[in-house]
């Protein structure tokens, strides 16, 4: 939820703070109510921070610059515990020296009793966050042992909930200690230099080589050591390896928001999850598939969890995973899942899709899962992150870095690596839809130039977005795999325009939706292809004629060639011809578009909507 940075250069070096302003900013996304840093110079540690967004805290180290510092660490916030004010941004100090200073991802569920203990014990607290309350603990912890990793090996024992940290102190001007507890924290490997981040993004800009932590560790930084231990002392030794993109995949490339951007990379996000799944026969082969064929065989129900877009990329999935191997698949919203007794046992495979790795809910449900017996697959887009961590078997999407808070190649990746687990299992288990796995494989790799075209021919729909910019409520009705897309247009319209916005299914209709059809009440319609079966064409054209005939402004996406939809539409957005399973790798593509217009028409921000934050660590 919030972004964190830490770094240890050379002695001599000044970049400290260089180093922690840049990765903040690939941070910001994480979360965007208030940033601030400390940097450990001459046998002290000083802070800035400012509420607001990064540019308030450039501003004010531009006007005060601090004195030259190797050692740093840096936060950018998303409120939990006390609003977004300056005193409640982070680092924050403990102890009256001000030595100390600390940032932290996450909750603390038990800050009530241990602050009340501290008040008691004489502390003066500044904020009202839950934070402050662990940076009293490690100071105190600091003046008792005098090592910083010991303190917080102490530290952590006492703490509830979840939490990365990291600290520094004055008396230990090289050295940087973090922890975690399902929260994120990577470690960067430099020469003479070492990173810690929220993520990778935090420090792509200098190195490549990261390194995994495991749940529940203490990881301490100097320029040229990295030591790991377990909460109760034990050396590990984290997981090395290299980081598949660089800074300039982390960056904008020329379009003026990153959501642009990933809309266009869309297609390479398609190609490159799809690259190297089969062997030379043609056969697919998933690799980090560590769960065996014959415990694949033997599933008998597959429940999809996962929130937000994620979990339309799991609805989508399923109209595809029942067609392809006949198991009857449930999808959840990872947070209703845990809390409803769930009929799971060791013949469920139970799917998360995250593009973070990293959703607390998600994370919770595979905890679940793994609990009641399931076996647990991943569809993940961030190497080495928990959820893929802690389930059986992983699935990479290979989307690239996606920076917007609003999610859009993550979501197409999502579907593709849904279907492709699909395909395989349809293929280990025999059957019809195993021995058309490979023609089904080949329209996919067909897609990317589809999707190519199809951004190739939104002037229209941009034309349209700046037109309803004073629009109020907008309305999307979808059939069959069309109903996803129509939720996740509405959710894109929701996230980033801020206004009313509902997706409908449209058989659904007439069973009450329609009555908010009234003179100019724009509707998206996702038309399913023609080529549908079950007369699936049909049934949506007759929803088109109603919602016209009862005043809606229709906007209309249709496959090239259907002529059908033309005397209901107000507007007809084309997309090329695929088959109809597949479409909604094509179908979303305007819904996208139009939301990223309608927000840019409006002023906002379309990479950083308000009150969102990309990644939600906390439940
Ligand atoms: C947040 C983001 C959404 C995202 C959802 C799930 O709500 O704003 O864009 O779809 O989390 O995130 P995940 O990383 O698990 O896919």
């Amino acid at each position: 939820m919030c972004g964190i940075v830490g770094y240890v250069g050379p002695e001599a070096s000044e970049k400290a703070i260089d180093v922690v302003m840049d990765g903040l900013g690939r941070l910001e996304y994480r979360g965007y109510d208030s940033a601030g840093v400390a940097l450990v110079t001459d046998g002290t540690v000083v802070t800035e921070k400012r509420a607001g967004k990064l540019t308030n805290l450039r501003s004010a180290l531009a006007a005060h610059p601090p004195a030259d510092s190797a050692t740093a660490i840096g936060h950018t916030r998303w409120a939990t515990h006390g609003g977004p004010t300056d005193a409640n941004a982070h680092p924050h100090r403990g102890g009256a020296d001000g030595k100390l200073a600390l940032v932290h991802n996450g909750i603390i569920e038990n800050f009530h009793a241990l602050k009340a203990a501290l008040l008691a014990d004489g502390a003066v607290f500044t904020s009202e966050t839950d934070t402050e309350v662990v940076a009293h603990l490690l100071d105190r912890a600091y003046c008792r042992t005098g090592d910083l990793t010991d303190a917080m090996r102490e530290v952590v024992e006492r703490l509830h909930g979840a939490f990365t940290l990291l600290a520094v102190h004055a008396d230990s001007p090289h050295t940087v200690v973090g922890a975690r507890r399902n929260s994120p924290l990577v470690v960067g490997l430099g020469e003479g230099e070492n990173f810690l981040g929220s993520d990778v993004a935090a420090f792509i800009g200098y190195t490549r080589h990261a390194m995994e932590l495991g749940q529940d560790q203490i990881v301490t930084i100097t320029p040229d050591t990295c030591s790991v231990i377990d909460f109760d002392g034990t050396p590990s030794d984290g997981k090395a390896y290299e980081v598949t993109w660089d800074a300039a995949a982390a960056e904008k490339g020329g379009y003026a928001t990153f959501m642009e951007k990933e809309i266009h990379d869309q297609p390479h996000a398609v190609r490159d999850t799809l690259f190297g799944r089969t062997d030379e026969t043609g056969r697919l082969v998933l690799d980090e598939m560590s769960i065996t064929e014959d415990e694949l065989r033997s599933v008998t129900k597959i429940v999809i969890v996962a929130c937000g877009t994620a979990a339309y990329a799991g609805m989508v999935a399923k109209y595809a995973i029942e067609r392809w191997t006949r198991l009857p698949v449930e999808v959840e919203l990872a947070h209703e899942f845990r809390y409803r007794d769930p009929v799971i046992d060791h013949q469920t495979l139970v799917v998360s899709i995250s593009q973070s790795g990293e959703t607390m809910d998600t994370l919770m449900a595979v905890r679940h899962a793994t609990h009641l017996g399931a076996r647990t697959v991943s569809i993940c887009n961030t190497h080495g992150s928990t959820i893929p961590r802690e389930s059986d078997a992983v699935l990479y999407t290979h989307a690239g870095p996606e920076i917007a808070v609003a999610s859009t190649k993550a979501f197409l990746a999502q579907i593709t690596a849904s279907y492709i687990l699909g395909l395989y299992l349809a293929q280990l288990r025999g059957g019809e839809y195993g021995k058309v796995a490979a023609e089904v494989l080949t329209e996919l790799h067909g897609i990317p130039d589809k999707i190519e075209a199809l951004l190739g021919s939104m002037d229209r729909v941009e034309e349209i977005a700046y037109f309803m910019s004073d629009t109020r409520s907008v309305l999307f009705l979808g059939r069959h795999v069309g109903f996803p897309v129509a939720m996740e247009g509405a959710l894109k319209l929701k996230e980033l325009a801020y206004i009313h916005a509902e997706g409908f299914a449209a058989g659904e209709l007439k069973h009450g939706p329609i009555a908010l059809i009234e003179p100019g009440q724009p509707v998206f319609i996702v038309v399913p292809s023609p080529s549908s079966e079950h007369g699936l064409h049909g049934k949506v054209v007759s929803n088109i004629q109603e919602i016209r005939a009862r005043g809606a402004r229709t906007l209309v996406i249709a496959e090239e060639g259907d002529e059908d939809v033309v005397p209901f539409a107000d507007e007809v957005i084309r997309v090329p011809h695929t088959s109809p399973l597949l479409a909604p790798l094509l179908t979303v593509v305007p819904l996208q578009v139009f939301a990223l217009h309608l927000s840019t028409a409006k002023g906002l921000d379309v990479d950083q909507p308000r009150n969102l934050a990309k990644s939600v660590t906390v439940e």
